[in-house]
């Protein structure tokens, strides 16, 4: 066990956990935040997205010992009032069925949006081909990403 200072949806959080405890499990079972999905743990589906340094990365490949400074962000802090353009327009074309994948997508999707402020289909379907959704939302998910784009 180490003592560890991360930041996370802009608080500093004390943790004490192994080295090797990916932070999909830090965020999940030290800090409650559990907005963010396991779906299979190797880096497979998406279901664990995060912003880390800004970047949308999935938290069951990170070690809790990879963070030091990089600010990390959770589907919790992604806005204050569920108000990124991002969950606007989910909420606008009602995009989740069982809602599992959806906070892993919501967190591609902004992530994608902030390199690339008007992405074309293809760039769309590139940058969310990480992110399964066993309900098949991908319609849905990509006229939302639209939407936002353009909002
Ligand atoms: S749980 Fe991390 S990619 Fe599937
Ligand atoms: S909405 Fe069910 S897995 Fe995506």
């Amino acid at each position: 066990m180490a003592q560890y200072t991360i930041t996370i949806n802009g608080k500093a959080q004390q943790v004490e956990a192994a080295p090797d405890t990916p932070m999909l499990w830090v965020l999940r079972d030290h800090l409650d935040l559990v907005g963010t999905k396991f779906g299979c743990g190797i880096g497979q589906c998406g279901a664990c997205t995060i912003h880390f340094n800004g970047v949308a990365t999935r938290s069951c490949q990170i070690p809790i010992s990879a963070v030091g400074e990089n600010p990390v962000v959770t589907i919790e802090g992604l806005s204050k009032e569920a108000d990124h353009p991002v969950q606007k327009a989910w909420i606008e074309h009602d995009v989740p069925q069982c809602g599992y994948c959806q906070s892993g997508q919501i967190m591609s999707a902004a992530s994608l949006l902030k390199q690339n402020p008007n992405p074309t289909d293809q760039e769309i379907e590139n940058g969310m081909s990480g992110n399964i959704c066993r309900c098949g939302t991908y319609t849905r998910i990509k006229k939302a990403i639209k939407t936002a784009a353009n909002s």
